[in-house]
């Protein structure tokens, strides 16, 4: 099983970014967490990061031809506006799960939307680095 993990915009900063929402472990981290229990779990992982929408569109596009069994996905900030990250996720075939460190229902009512929440199989939020983790068993089990 082939599963592609998508980093959005601001995400590289976890570890230095507002540690009381996101706590101080790095992207690296979380990445290596979740290709272990990849590996437990009989998944391979493949991270992308980008602070560049154009970019994460194309790596959503380009997944679309590369046989992954499913996606999962924390946008940052797009999650609550980008209608092109919305559209080209909408292309994918295979389960989304959309993530998210914090608990963004307990934040700004900006974050309360997201603008991918009816298109994904369903959202994780506000457990952490261990919301990856939960990410990838609703991925997996979706699949
Ligand atoms: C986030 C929540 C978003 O609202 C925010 O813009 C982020 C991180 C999270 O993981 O909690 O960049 O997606």
């Amino acid at each position: 099983m082939k599963i592609l993990l998508l980093h959005g915009i601001n995400l590289n900063m976890f570890g230095k970014r507002d540690p009381a929402q996101y706590g101080t472990v790095t992207l690296a981290e979380i990445d290596q967490r979740v290709q272990a229990l990849g590996i437990e779990l009989g998944a391979e992982v493949e991270s992308f990061q980008t602070n560049h929408e154009g970019e994460m569109c194309e790596r959503i596009h380009r997944a679309h031809e590369e046989g992954f069994d499913a996606v999962m996905i924390n946008a940052g900030a797009w999650t609550h506006y980008s209608y092109g990250i919305r559209d080209a996720l909408a292309i994918l075939k295979v389960p989304i799960v959309e993530v998210h460190m914090s608990n963004v229902h307990a934040r700004e009512p900006f974050r309360h939307v997201s603008v991918f929440a009816d298109i994904v199989k369903g959202q994780i939020c506000g457990f952490g680095a261990d919301s990856y983790l939960l990410a990838l068993r609703a991925a997996i089990s979706a699949v």
